[in-house]
């Protein structure tokens, strides 16, 4: 991209941490994923050729705003205080924080979690909330399937962690389950530079193209049944 600086790049650089199905994961050696398909799609648009960066969570908006990548796409939510560090995108996507639990487990909801351990994927919006949590013990562990890992070997008391990636762990793990009560909606956006209008306005233009055309809602489908 042109914002690049010095060499004019025909590049989309998208930094994620591949750590999230369905929105990011490794198959094999390839990261695949809905904000993939997305960020491709979105890519296209522009003329441009998608190349993904894997990193931790808490690099992505880093490298965003270093300009070592274009963009952040990682099922990351908006929030108030990234607001201040990047611009987002308009919403591609709703979630929300949930409670993974072993079958059978006192807890409940989030009444029940005061003196528990809570385990959190570092720097996420489930960290922050857990946090906020009165007298919980914190867990932060650099990938979900890790707080997940030592939930099913009973290391921890629950896992606070985004809806969907939950619902592939839970799947996969059997004994562990998910709680009805559920934090507030939160909204996945793109991240881009601050001020980097330019951008911003090529990415929600294409996002408009991208839901418009029914394209959105395909590749969502393609990794989400209903
Ligand atoms: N939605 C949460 C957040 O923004 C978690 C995102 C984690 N994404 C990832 N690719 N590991 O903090």
């Amino acid at each position: 991209l042109a914002a690049c600086g010095k060499k004019e790049s025909k590049e989309l650089v998208m930094a994620t941490n591949a750590e999230f199905p369905p929105y990011e994961y490794y198959d094999g050696d390839e990261i695949v994923g809905i904000d993939v398909e997305i960020a491709g799609a979105i890519a296209k648009e522009l003329g441009l050729e998608l190349k993904v960066e894997d990193m931790a969570f808490d690099s992505i908006n880093v490298a965003v705003d270093s300009g070592k990548a274009d963009i952040g796409a990682a099922g990351m939510t908006v929030t108030e205080k990234r607001l201040k560090n990047v611009d987002f995108s308009d919403s591609y996507a709703t979630a929300t924080q949930v409670i993974i639990v072993q079958e059978g487990s006192d807890i409940k909801g989030v009444d029940d979690l005061v003196g528990k351990s809570v385990g959190v994927q570092l720097g996420t919006t489930g960290d922050i909330l857990a946090a906020d949590i009165e007298d919980v013990t914190m867990e932060r562990f650099n990938k979900g399937t890790e707080a997940v890992m030592a939930l099913a070997q009973g290391k921890i008391d629950c896992v606070i962690i985004d809806n969907q990636p939950a619902k592939v762990f839970v799947e996969k793990n059997e004994g562990l389950v998910i709680l009805d009560e559920k934090f507030a909606d939160e909204e996945y956006a793109i991240s881009i530079k601050k001020g980097n209008t330019e951008l911003l306005d090529k990415v929600n233009k294409a996002l408009k193209t991208l839901k418009e055309s029914g394209e959105l809602d395909k590749i969502i489908a393609k990794y989400i049944s209903a």
